[in-house]
């Protein structure tokens, strides 16, 4: 059964982009049925119009708190039937309202070594840092930041020639593909 799935961004949505374009080529048995935004601007919006999938914008500053802004968050999802949720760079946390409606379904992607380097700045704190390698997680997501059980990792070596630039585009390559590719994985597993 193809699972129906949900992608949530905030930006540019190259991670929404891999995991659209491993659905089409046969590699992921799934559906996005919708993409949910906090801004309506963000450039990932532009190309899930493009591919004619609905998208829902989450104005949060419409609600008194965050728990009421997901609890109609979760109306929508169930409009869908909604079974797996992916957070590709999606820059809020959860609460516990959405995490109780999905126990174990939200997915969030990382540009570190979890749990080093949570945050908004994966990459550059890492590179900041000299550490020898980062690399990419994909997690379960709880209510902290970019906490929650680890369900993949891959490596990036920071090499001495690197820069900040090279790093991001290096961490984005393994991003685009580990990400559908588990995705994938957990999909056959259920
Ligand atoms: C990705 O690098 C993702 O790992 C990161 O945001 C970027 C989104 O890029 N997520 C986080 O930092 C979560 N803390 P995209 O919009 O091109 O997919």
């Amino acid at each position: 059964m193809t699972t129906k799935l949900a992608v949530f961004a905030s930006g540019t949505g190259t991670n929404f982009v891999a995991i659209a374009d491993a659905i089409t080529a046969n590699q992921l048995d799934a559906e996005i049925k919708v993409l949910v935004v906090d801004k309506i601007n963000a450039p990932v919006v532009t190309r899930a119009k493009e591919r004619n999938i609905p998208i829902f914008h989450l104005k949060y500053k419409d609600y008194d708190t965050k728990e009421l802004a997901e609890a109609s968050l979760v109306t929508e999802l169930n409009k869908y039937q909604i079974e797996l949720i992916a957070l590709a760079g999606f820059m809020r946390i959860i609460t516990p309202t959405l995490l109780a409606a999905y126990p174990n379904k939200i997915i969030n992607i990382h540009p570190s070594l979890l749990p080093a380097f949570p945050g908004r700045h994966g990459i550059d704190d890492a590179f900041t840092a000299k550490v020898p390698q980062t690399g990419v997680t994909i997690h379960y997501v709880d209510s902290g930041i970019d906490s929650g059980s680890v369900i993949a990792q891959q490596v990036v070596p920071i090499e001495q020639t690197d820069t900040l630039v090279s790093l991001e585009a290096k961490i984005h390559a393994v991003e685009h593909v580990l990400y559908p590719t588990t995705l994938a994985q957990l999909i056959n597993h259920n």
